[in-house]
């Protein structure tokens, strides 16, 4: 879905480099209580597997949002998205999301996996706008906490 709310212009997507890492990880400590280590990242982009795609200000060119997803034997694994706080509710997560699952369309990748704290208000919602729905549980998922993730698939 386009974005087409009103107010401020909706981000210009595009392919991440390594040299996005350094913002990325302002992003993340900025969001994710158990964020992802510079490390994590690197590889990322060394491995070179994934779909690696970033938001940026049309007028700024600052990046602010990314989505980093793996396709795997035909499905997509989507393994971290994030928008700075700063950028939250202007339709940029939406903007991420939305590229990916076009780009599944287009190559015939399906279906789409993800996990999701029970508690991510924000996440949860954004995902069932978008037709995610529960597929399972996955027992203290999370180190940090221990909690349970939700596994959500589309498709
Ligand atoms: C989840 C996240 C990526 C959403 O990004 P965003 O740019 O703020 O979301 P959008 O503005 O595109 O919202 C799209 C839709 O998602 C839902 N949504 C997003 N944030 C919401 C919130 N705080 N409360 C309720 N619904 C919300 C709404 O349906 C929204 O549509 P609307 O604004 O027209 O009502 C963002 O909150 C984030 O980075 N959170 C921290 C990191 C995180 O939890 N990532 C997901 C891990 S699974």
């Amino acid at each position: 879905m386009p974005n087409e709310r009103p107010g401020p212009p909706g981000p210009r997507l595009a392919d991440l480099a390594v040299r996005h890492v350094d913002r990325i990880l302002v992003i993340e400590r900025a969001c994710f209580p158990a964020p992802w280590t510079r490390g994590q990242f690197e590889r990322e982009f060394s491995i070179g597997r994934g779909t690696l795609r970033g938001a940026f200000c049309p007028e700024t060119d600052r990046l602010d949002g990314y989505l980093i997803a793996w396709p795997v034997a035909g499905e997509v694994h989507l393994m971290n998205l994030a928008v700075h706080p700063a950028r939250q509710r202007q339709g940029w997560g939406a903007a991420l999301l939305d590229d990916l699952l076009g780009r599944a369309v287009q190559e015939g990748w399906a279906p789409v996996w993800l996990e999701v704290r029970p508690g991510n208000r924000a996440a949860l919602a954004l995902y069932a706008s978008r037709g995610f729905i529960r597929a399972g549980r996955r027992p203290g998922y999370y180190e940090d906490t221990g909690e349970d993730a939700l596994l959500l698939r589309w498709k």
